[in-house]
This record gives C-alpha cells, sequence and structure tokens, in this order.
C-alpha cells in the first residue's frame, strides 16, 4: 500500500483512508457484519486510516470499529490509526442542535470516544464543525492539553476556512484538514488549500465521490431512506440530479477509454491533486472498497487530467454540497 503523510507533522497514513460513517449513518441502512468485513478487508489490504465521528449514530459508529479492530488480527490493529470527529450536539431522534467546542466538552467528549474504540489513544483528533460561540484557540488548546497528556496524537480540523486554518496553527500544530473536495467540489482550491499547504497541513478528503452521487453507480431513480442525507441534498434533487449525472455519463466515457471504472477515475483524480492529499473513501462493502483500492493503480496522465476536466470542468455540479441550514455551519463556506 502507497502511504502518504499528514501535513508536516502528521502521522504516515495509507494513501486511501476508510470513511466508516455510511456503515452507521446518514445513507440509509448498513449491514453491521458487512462493514465489520469490510474493516477488516481494509486493514488487510493496508489500509490505515480509519476516519469517524462521535456523532455517527451516537456512538454506533465507534463502537463498530472498535469491534473491527477487536476482532482484527494484532498485527493489523496495530498500525490502524484512528480519525475521530467530536463537538455535534445530537438529540435521541437524530435532531442537530449545533456544536460544542468548550475545553471541557472536548475533553469530555474524548473520555467517551476511548472507551467506544477501546483504544488508548486517538491518532487524529478534530471538531467536526467551528463553535461560534468558542474561540478556535481554546478548543484547539484543549486538543493540545489532550496531546500532552498521551491521550491524543495529533490534532486535526474539520470544514474549516483559511483564516482559522491560521489562528489554529499558531496554538499548535495541525497535521490535517478534513473537507469535501471531489471533481464537483473543488471550493478548497482557491484558498484553502494553499494556505493549508502554506502551513504545512494536510488534507483529507472526503466526499470524493460526493456521497455516491460521481460513483457511476447511483441510478436516477434510487428510492432513498428518510433518515439518508441525500434526500435533502440539493445535488440529489430533481433537475441538478439530472445535470449531475449527466456529468457522470461523461465522465464514464473517459473512465472506460483507460480501462477504469467512473468511481476509480474519480478517487485517482484526487490523489492526483497532491500528496499531502489523502481520500477518505465511504466503502461500506467489500466489493466497493475493491473497486475504491483500485484507484491506487490508476495513473493519470496530463493528458487524462484534461481529458476529465473536460468531461466535469470546475463549478459544473448543480447545487450546493449541503442543504442551506448545514451550509451556514461551514466556516469553510464564509
Ligand atoms: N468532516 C466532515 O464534515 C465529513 C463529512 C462527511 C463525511 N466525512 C467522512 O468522510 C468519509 C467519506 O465520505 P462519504 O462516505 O460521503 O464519501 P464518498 O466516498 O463520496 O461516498 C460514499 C458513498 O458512495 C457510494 N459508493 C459507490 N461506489 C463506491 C465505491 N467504489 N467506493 C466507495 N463508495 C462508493 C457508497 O454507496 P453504497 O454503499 O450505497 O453502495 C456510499 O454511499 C465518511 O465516511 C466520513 O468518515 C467527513
Amino acid at each position: 500500500m502507497l502511504n502518504r503523510t499528514l501535513g508536516t507533522t502528521g502521522p504516515q497514513v495509507s494513501a486511501l483512508g476508510l470513511g466508516c460513517m455510511g456503515m452507521s449513518a446518514l445513507y440509509g441502512d448498513a449491514d453491521r457484519a458487512e462493514s465489520i468485513a469490510t474493516i477488516h478487508a481494509a486493514l488487510d489490504a493496508g489500509v490505515t486510516l480509519l476516519d469517524t465521528g462521535d456523532f455517527y449514530a451516537m456512538g454506533h459508529n465507534e463502537l463498530l470499529i472498535g469491534e473491527a479492530l477487536r476482532t482484527a488480527p494484532a498485527a493489523h490493529r496495530e498500525k490502524a490509526l484512528t480519525s475521530v470527529k467530536f463537538g455535534a450536539l445530537r438529540g435521541p431522534d437524530g435532531d442537530w442542535y449545533g456544536y460544542d467546542g468548550r475545553p471541557a466538552a472536548v475533553k469530555n467528549f474524548a473520555a467517551y470516544s476511548l472507551q467506544r474504540l477501546g483504544v488508548d489513544h486517538i491518532d487524529v483528533y478534530r471538531i467536526a464543525r467551528l463553535d461560534p460561540d468558542v474561540p478556535v484557540e481554546e478548543t484547539i488548546g484543549a486538543i493540545a492539553e489532550l496531546v500532552q497528556a498521551g491521550h491524543v496524537r495529533h490534532i486535526g480540523l474539520s470544514e474549516v476556512g483559511a483564516d482559522t486554518l491560521r489562528r489554529a496553527a499558531a496554538v499548535a500544530p495541525v497535521s490535517d484538514l478534513q473537507i469535501e473536495y471531489s471533481l464537483v467540489s473543488r471550493g478548497i482550491e482557491a484558498d484553502i488549500l494553499p494556505t493549508a499547504r502554506e502551513l504545512g497541513i494536510g488534507v483529507t478528503a472526503y466526499g470524493v465521490l460526493s456521497r455516491g452521487l460521481i460513483s457511476g453507480h447511483f441510478a436516477r431513480d434510487r428510492q432513498l431512506a428518510a433518515n439518508d442525507f441525500r434526500g435533502m441534498s440539493p445535488r440529489f434533487q430533481g433537475e441538478n440530479l439530472q445535470r449531475n449525472l449527466d456529468l457522470v455519463e461523461a465522465l464514464r466515457k473517459v473512465a472506460e477509454e483507460r480501462g477504469a471504472t467512473v468511481a476509480q477515475t474519480a478517487i485517482a483524480w484526487v490523489l492526483a491533486q497532491g500528496d499531502d492529499i489523502v481520500p477518505l473513501v465511504g466503502a461500506r462493502t467489500r466489493e466497493r472498497l475493491t473497486e475504491s483500492l483500485g484507484a491506487l493503480d490508476v495513473t493519470l496522465t496530463a493528458e487524462d487530467l484534461a481529458a476529465i476536466e473536460a468531461a466535469v470542468p470546475a463549478g459544473a455540479a448543480a447545487g450546493d454540497r449541503y442543504p442551506a441550514g448545514q451550509m451556514a455551519h461551514l466556516d469553510s463556506e464564509r
């Protein structure tokens, strides 16, 4: 497995990370046994980075990863790195009540995550969204104290803009920014990515398949469960969906000419944007995982990249990447 380093101060991780969110939440039901088998298969293939959030079905995702780690061969378990997001406040019915980045809350969240994951430290710890009521310096300072105490190894950030990156990096070393980045979500290229590079902060890119939209497998008439995020996402609605799937068909042509699948081409495109970027793939079955890992064998030439960009030009996606209420929480969109 190819490895990459997260920023100048972060850990070495597999060039593709496994995002485990969809195994518990947001994309409808998942099969628990298959989810664990997928994590095991990823570890077996050399994937070392497992990404989660404590609020993905309220601890369910961390417990799932904990079980997968406990039942994995020791050699794989020892190499696995956990990347955990915290801070989202949710109710028993799944309601969202904002974010809490107060230092005491940070330490409280971490204590529960360590228990659920069954680990003695978290490798990268980050607040999922900036808490607008708490200066980022205080939140980062609290994680830095967890690093000092040995409970956390590295500090990350999620969906923040360039100014916040600078403020955070002035407090303590930041390993990576987790942020949406794909052929159809290129907002970070103008300001955020150059700033991360200037500061020596790596990127863990999520939504590289735009939540399945540009995977080549998303059917126009797919029925989504009531609790599926995509049922509310502007990109999956009506005419937007139609226009976005037309882009996928253009991408399919380019992919097929190169003997790759659409998903592999979309992941390979992100991999090709820099060695400081690690795509997190949201595979939740072994079949999807195998397809995703195939992206590591897809080498894109300058000509290939130009053909891909001609098929899916920057800014061509129809619809925002989040519903309006959630866009408002994104420091990265200010
Ligand atoms: N920091 C943040 O704000 C944030 C936000 C969202 C996610 N994340 C993290 O990033 C991770 C990845 O995000 P994501 O799950 O939205 O990413 P994604 O990889 O863009 O989308 C995953 C979806 O794509 C579908 N898919 C189709 N073909 C696939 C293939 N070959 N490989 C993988 N998936 C395929 C899956 O569908 P089926 O399973 O239905 O087939 C799944 O629904 C999450 O698991 C989470 O850890 C972070």
